[in-house]
């Protein structure tokens, strides 16, 4: 079948401002979007800039704007899209080009809340043992590949782009709840500061924008209740 592909197109050495192109190209239904992207880059345009690396919906870097929902352009088939699909660039971020958004600020936020293991007890022989109770109670946030899906997706954010977001907490929580951490002090105090939980207003958009089906929202509340546990 036939696909109409309207790309939100911006090359800063060329253009004002962003506008749309569009595309006729012959797709599958079980196609991905970023099929019909490489088809236009290879076939039509070689100019259209966008990221992609594994193609499987694991390194996070695809996704986008498609048909107004933030997703990963590599898992969204074309038959749940139809035959009118639109591709813009994530909202929320500077756009470098196309649909190349500027991650530096997202990197940084997830740097700032310490997303590694601190542990400054002595080595054991072997590795630290876990039970499988406490290793469930971090699963959900380990499952995270970084696309800014959510931070994107989220009014708090686009309210106050100061806000810590969404994907840095998610990341947090994954070592604030780990059993074999010595750093959650840290980390919560981190989230305490004002653009750091508390600007959430539990909206859901992350949720339901996680292409990964990471109760984010969930995630966010339970870092707000040990940061006030902790203060008590
Ligand atoms: S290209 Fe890796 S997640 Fe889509």
């Amino acid at each position: 079948m036939q696909v109409e592909l309207r790309i939100l197109r911006y090359d800063p050495e060329r253009d004002k401002k962003p506008h749309w192109e569009s595309y006729t190209v012959e797709s599958g239904p079980m196609d991905r979007v970023l099929d019909l992207l490489h088809t236009v880059k290879w076939e039509q345009d070689g100019t259209l800039t966008f990221r992609r690396s594994c193609a499987h919906g694991v390194c996070g870097s695809d996704a986008m704007l498609i048909n107004g929902r933030n997703r990963l352009a590599c898992k969204i088939r074309i038959d749940q899209l139809g035959k009118k699909i639109s591709v813009a660039p994530l909202p929320g971020f500077g756009v470098i080009k196309d649909l190349v958004v500027d991650m530096d600020d997202f990197f940084a936020k997830y740097r700032s809340v310490l997303p590694f293991q601190i542990d400054e007890r002595q080595m054991p022989a072997r590795e630290r043992l876990q039970s499988p109770a406490d290793r469930a109670r971090y699963d959900d946030t380990t499952k995270c590949i970084m696309c800014a899906a959510c931070t994107s997706s989220c009014p708090s954010f686009w309210a106050k782009d100061s806000y810590v977001g969404p994907a840095a907490i998610v990341n947090a929580h994954r070592f604030i709840f780990d059993s074999r951490d010595e750093g959650s002090d840290e980390r919560l105090e981190i989230l305490a500061d004002k653009d750091g939980v508390w600007r959430c207003r539990t909206i859901f958009n992350c949720t339901e924008a996680c292409p990964r089906g990471i109760d984010i929202t969930r995630a966010i509340l339970e870092v707000s209740g040990a940061i006030v546990e902790r203060r008590i």
